[in-house]
């Protein structure tokens, strides 16, 4: 692995730090506090390419590497981390299964308008009694001719209420388990489609998501993505790329806060001093800076070795992504804490930070499923 970054990777990432420092930061508190999705932004993140990152050109995509999404969602993410979540959740959830497992059909149908912008993907896995134990849904999809009727209902899918494409999980063999389940590609004007209202979160305000429902929700036959009855490990392979994104995400919210908390230390005096002259702030400082570095270096391992095809990256991605949401919620905390008063206030984007940090540690697979993720691959190496 070359800790040293190409070209193409520097001009993507410098591409989304001006994007996200020019166009993003300045707008992201008025849509925190007014909830406001931003169609603007999206729009422009189409205009950048980085609706698909990852997605070839012939596809509609900007034609990069793994890493650089990264690189990209960190950037977008320290600007705003609904958008951040927004732009994640159509490459890494929609497109990034699309690329992998689609027909050549499927892939000019529905990977080239979402990759270019021009439509928006979500996932729909989690179900109200199915989140983490992701394989014993109850959305059921049975085939009826030359179609699939699908039924049943998904909770806290992001993107939900503007999603043109709803990648969907449903069970084909309601007996077999996690064997039954098989992936769908649902247009959202299809007729027996519904989305609920948008959910009222703590935080990622600008980013919406809603549950969904299929009542004898009829699809062509050509719309089952991948095998029938291999949608779990569909779904499994696209959250170890999910996870990245999500990673970079924790990544970017935590360098937004810190910088913030760095700035302010060198302006705040107290006793006669800035108060990052005090070691008490100064060693806070010094634990966050190596704790962003530390998950940084970790999610460009994930992604580099997205990027090596073959190479499975399971639990590096999980590494990944529980290192760098559990620090990012010690990084924002600290730097709420080094603010004082004013950072528990909605006068400084601190506090929006901290609340947009703690999702990272639930979403996409939360740090107690990262957990067993990471114990069972170690467990399976010690033994006679
Ligand atoms: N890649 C490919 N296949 C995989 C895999 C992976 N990473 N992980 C497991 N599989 C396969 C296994 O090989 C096995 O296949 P076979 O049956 O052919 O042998 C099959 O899947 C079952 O594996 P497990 O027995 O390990 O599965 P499990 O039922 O014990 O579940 C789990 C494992 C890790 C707990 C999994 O259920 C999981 O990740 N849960 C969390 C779900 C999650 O992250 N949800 C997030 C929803 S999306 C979201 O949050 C979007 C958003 O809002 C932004």
């Amino acid at each position: 692995m070359d800790l040293l970054l190409s070209e193409e990777q520097q001009l993507l990432q410098k591409t989304a730090r001006d994007f996200a420092a020019k166009e993003v930061a300045p707008r992201a508190a008025k849509l925190d506090e007014e909830s406001l999705w931003p169609t603007e932004l999206v729009g422009q993140l189409a205009e950048l390419g980085l609706m698909g990152v990852a997605v070839e050109p012939e596809y509609g995509g900007a034609g990069f590497d793994n890493l650089a999404y990264a690189l990209a969602m960190e950037e977008i993410s320290a600007g705003c981390a609904s958008l951040g979540v927004i732009m994640s959740v159509n490459n890494s959830l929609v497109c990034d299964p699309l690329r992998r497992h689609g027909s050549e059909a499927q892939k000019r149908d529905f990977l080239t308008p979402l990759a270019s912008g021009q439509k928006l993907g979500c996932f729909g896995l989690t179900e109200p009694m199915s989140g983490s134990d992701a394989g014993t849904m109850a959305t059921v999809a049975e085939r009826d001719g030359d179609q699939w009727v699908i039924n049943g209902s998904k909770n806290f899918i992001t993107n939900g209420p503007h999603a043109d494409t709803i990648l969907v999980f449903a069970m084909t063999r309601k007996d077999a388990g996690h064997r039954g389940v098989s992936c769908f590609i649902v247009p959202t004007d299809t007729p027996g489609f519904a989305c609920g209202s948008p959910d009222k979160k703590l935080g990622i305000h600008a980013a919406k998501s809603c549950s969904v429902f299929f009542e004898n929700c009829r699809i062509p036959a050509d719309q089952l993505l991948g095998e029938e009855g291999r949608g779990f490990g569909v779904a499994m392979g696209t959250l170890d790329g999910g996870r990245i994104g999500i990673a970079a995400q924790a990544l970017g919210i935590a360098r937004a806060a810190y910088e913030k908390a760095l700035a302010y230390s060198k302006e705040r005096h107290a006793f006669g001093g800035p108060i990052a002259e005090k070691q008490g702030i100064a060693f806070m400082l010094a634990d966050m800076a190596t704790e962003i570095d530390a998950a940084r270096l970790l999610i460009h391992r994930a992604a580099w070795l997205k990027d090596q095809k073959s190479v499975r990256h399971t639990t590096e991605s999980a590494m990944a992504k529980l290192f760098a949401s559990e620090m990012a919620h010690r990084v924002t905390h600290r730097a709420l804490q080094i603010h004082g008063g004013i950072g528990y206030t909605r006068e400084c984007d601190v506090e929006r930070h901290v609340r947009d940090a703690r999702i990272t540690e639930i979403y996409e697979g939360t740090s107690e499923i990262m957990r067993v993720v990471i114990s069972t691959q170690e467990l399976r190496k010690v033994g006679p």
